[in-house]
Order: structure tokens, then sequence, then C-alpha cells
């Protein structure tokens, strides 16, 4: 029982990829079971910024293993070039990366077409993807033409499979007065990346496995959040993975029981990428105060995220979905020159008071938020290495939380760097 699963528990961008950096040092394997390259998991190490968007993101611990599981869609171009980038960065990659063979991948037409639908959306119908093909990559492994790893066995094979997905995809296009799927130019593409890649395809769940007979530590990566998952988020605004911890037996092919804790990632406020619901929403001075101090613009596409108060309903929610009870508190230093910090305690729905996001949400007005408002703590708070030397109403603020919440905040988080980081509870995630 020794995978611990790390799970964002808003709608993504919570912080995850420092936090995963900052445990790295307690495991020898990180996995990510699902999303693709729509992540953008940011690592800060003594002032340098690595973004990754499909290596997991423990890369910069030089001994750690890491694993991209079979859940995951992965753009083969993008993965040579974010290895080339970490490696320029200083570390090794080749002996430490491993990809399933049965991850599926995500090839031009998958972005051609998921561009294409979002153009065509209308209104309230687009959802604000992140046009890197991650939706329709798995809705062709449902419909069961993907490709996967494994097709690149013979180049027969994979032009074989390409060919077959360009039979489903054909008509689409040239509905839309498009150029059908050049599959000879995607061979072309494709095919002499083959030989980079080759050597970090495996199976990957004989590797996992193996490694945790051998008594090794995994932390399990998720990507996005709860409240973007398939089923359970804010569907259709959502992504078309299930970052819920129930993603991480079948993005890994390891069992429920095997997983030891699930640990939830959330910020001190909210934030969101696309469209979709967002009741505490500050779409005012007050979110555009939140987005500069908390530099919240997407690590993937550069946009600008929208910025609120912290939802509990929609923790609640994710709580429930991850039976989770320890979280990580992120970026409490954002607010740190607020006057006044407001936390939505519950919803009035149709005239009821409500604790949890409810499902169907279509709009962000179908809830009215109820707030409590909680005086800021106006000091600087980078600098405190114990959760004592927080001032009096940044702790009230921590407590509050927990307490509406019925969570502990385990690890609070104080800036971007590995350092910037005060454990409320040091016992090993692992012991
Ligand atoms: P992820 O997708 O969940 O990994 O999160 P992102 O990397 O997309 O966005 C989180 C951003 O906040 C990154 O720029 C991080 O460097 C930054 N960050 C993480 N933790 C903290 C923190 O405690 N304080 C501040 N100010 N920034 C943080
Ligand atoms: P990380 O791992 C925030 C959002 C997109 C869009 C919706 C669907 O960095 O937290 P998709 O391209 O997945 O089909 O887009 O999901 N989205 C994210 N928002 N963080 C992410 O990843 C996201 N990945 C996808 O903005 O609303
Ligand atoms: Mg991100």
């Amino acid at each position: 029982m020794s995978i611990v699963v790390i799970v964002g528990t808003q709608w993504g961008d919570e912080g995850k990829g420092k936090i995963i950096d900052f445990l790295s040092g307690e495991v020898e394997v990180v996995a990510r079971y699902q999303g693709g390259n729509n992540a953008g998991h940011t690592v800060i190490v003594d002032g340098k910024k690595v973004v990754l968007h499909l290596i997991p993101s423990g890369i910069l611990h030089a001994n750690l293993k890491c694993l991209i599981g079979n859940g995951v869609v992965v753009d083969p171009v993008g993965l040579i070039e974010e290895i080339k980038m970490v490696e320029q960065s200083g570390f090794e990659v080749r002996s430490r990366l491993f990809v399933s063979e049965i991850a599926h991948m995500i090839l031009p037409y998958h972005r051609r077409y998921d561009r294409l639908m979002e153009s065509v959306r209308s209104g309230e119908m687009k959802i604000g993807t992140t046009g890197r093909g991650i939706g329709s990559a798995y809705a062709d492994k449902v419909a069961r033409h993907g490709v996967r790893f494994l097709d690149m066995q013979t180049k027969e094979r994979f032009v074989q499979k390409v060919r077959n997905a360009a039979f489903y995809y054909d008509p689409l296009f040239k509905n839309w007065g498009e150029s059908a799927v050049n599959v000879d130019e995607i061979v072309d593409e494709i095919w002499p990346i083959r030989e980079e890649i080759w050597p970090q395809v495996c199976d990957g769940v004989s590797y996992l496995h193996e490694q945790l007979d051998s008594g090794a530590r995994v932390l399990a990566e998720g990507a996005q959040g709860i409240l973007l998952d398939i089923d359970f988020g804010t569907y259709p605004y959502v992504t078309s993975s299930s970052p819920s911890p129930g993603g991480v037996c079948s993005g890994l092919g390891v069992a429920p029981c095997q997983v030891r804790d699930i640990v939830g990632v959330v910020k001190a406020y909210t934030t969101r990428v696309g469209a979709g619901p967002f009741p505490t929403e500050q779409d005012n001075e007050m979110g555009e105060k939140l987005r500069v101090a908390g530099g919240e613009f997407g690590a993937t596409t550069g946009r600008p995220r929208r910025c609120g108060w912290f939802d509990c309903p929609a923790l609640r929610r994710s709580l429930q979905l991850g039976a989770i009870t320890r979280l990580a508190l992120m970026k409490l230093d954002v607010l740190d020159d607020l006057d006044e910090i407001k936390v939505c305690t519950h919803y009035i729905y149709k005239g009821k008071k409500l604790s949890i996001l409810p499902f169907g949400l279509e709009h962000t007005n179908d809830v009215e938020c109820v707030y409590e408002s909680f005086p800021g703590w106006k000091t600087n708070i980078s600098k405190c290495r114990t959760f004592e030397e927080l001032p009096a109403n940044a702790k009230s603020y921590v407590r509050a939380l927990e307490s509406l919440c019925s969570v502990h905040m385990d690890l609070i988080s104080i800036g971007p760097d590995r350092k910037e980081t005060i454990w409320q509870n040091r016992e090993s995630f692992f012991s």
C-alpha cells in the first residue's frame, strides 16, 4: 500500500506541480495517471522555473523514476520537446522516464478536430479547451480507433492504424470544407521520432508493480482537478479524463487496495480557465487583484485565469469524491495584501441552503453564494517556516477553512519555491 495520490480539488492549477516536486524527496517513483499536455505543472527550484506538461513533476529529483501511465494521452512531438527541455535544464531524463506502451497518442488530426469543434461551437456551447486534442484522443480510445504506442512496433501497423482513424475523421473534416487526413504526412512527421521515443516505452503496469513489490513508494500525479472530471465535474465544461482518484486505478493499472492515501491540493482562493460555472468568481477589480498577485495566467495556453473567492461547497464535493481528509493549501501568500478575505460557506439554490456543489449546474448564477468575511493579515508571509510563525489572522483563516470543510491542511504553501512550504503535520505520508 505505497501509493499516495496527489489530486487537484478545484478546477486545476492548484499548485500540484509544486507539491509533487516538494514530496518527491520522500518517494522512488512519480506516475502520471491521466490527462495530456493540456496540463501545465510548474516547478520552481532555486529560482529556476520548469513547466511540465507530460513528464511527471518529480523529474527534477535526480534519482527518481517517472512513469507516464496508460491513462495519459501523449502527444509524441510534445513529449520529445519536453524531454529535451528538461535535459537542457540540467537533468538526465532518459534512464528515468518510462512511457506505458498502452497509452494512446495524440496525433495532428486530434488537435485539428478539437480546434475546429471549438470554432464552430457558439456562445455558451464553447468549452474553452486548451486546443491540444485531448477530447478527440480520448474519444478515439473509447471508439476503439485510437493509436497506441504499441502500434509503433512496425511502420506497417502504424500506417494501418492512422488510416483507420482517417476513415472516421475524413467525412467530418469534409463536412466542414476541410482537407482530409493526410496519412502520409502524419507518418512522415511521427514515424521518424519513434526511434527517440521507443527506448522509453514499456509495459508500464508491470514496471509499476515490480517497483511496488520491491518496496518503492509511489506518488500518483493527477492533472487538472476533480471539478473538471468527465463524470463528476461541471459537465460539459470539463476535460475528457478522470482526474478523480478513481482514475488512478484505470490510469496506472493498480488496484484500489494499493492506494494508501489521497492528498488534495487546494488554492487559498479559486481559479478556473476556460468556460463553465464558477459561483465565487469575481469578475471585477478583486478578481483582477487576485490574478495579478497570484500570477494567474495559464501555464499551457497563457490565458488569463478567472479568479474568485474560496468555495467551500465546491471543495466539499471534491472531498466527498476523493474521501480526502488531508490537503495541501496553496498560495496563501497571494492574499497577503488584502484587507478583507471572503469565503463562500454555502449556496442558496432554488431557495434552499446547499452545502455542496450540485451536479447539473449550468450557470454561475444558478446559485447564490453566502460569504463569511475574514480580516486580512497585511504582512508578507513568504519567510514563515512554521505554522506558529504565521500572523494571527492567517492562522485564523486556515483554521476557519479546516473547520468549514472538516479537513486538515497538512501542508501550507506560501510561495512557489520548494522551501516556501510549511508542514502542519509532518508525519510522513508513507510511514
Ligand atoms: P498545477 O497545474 O496545479 O501544477 O499549477 P500551475 O503550475 O498551473 O499553477 C500554479 C502556479 O502557482 C505556478 O506558477 C506555481 O509556480 C505557483 N505557485 C505554487 N505554489 C505557490 C504558492 O504557494 N505561492 C505562490 N505565490 N505561487 C505558488
Ligand atoms: P493542470 O493539470 C486548468 C480546462 C480547459 C477547459 C477544459 C477542457 O495544469 O491543472 P481540454 O483541453 O482538457 O479538453 O479542456 O479543461 N483544463 C485545465 N484547466 N488546468 C489544467 O491542467 C487544465 N487542463 C484542462 O481550460 O476549460
Ligand atoms: Mg496548471
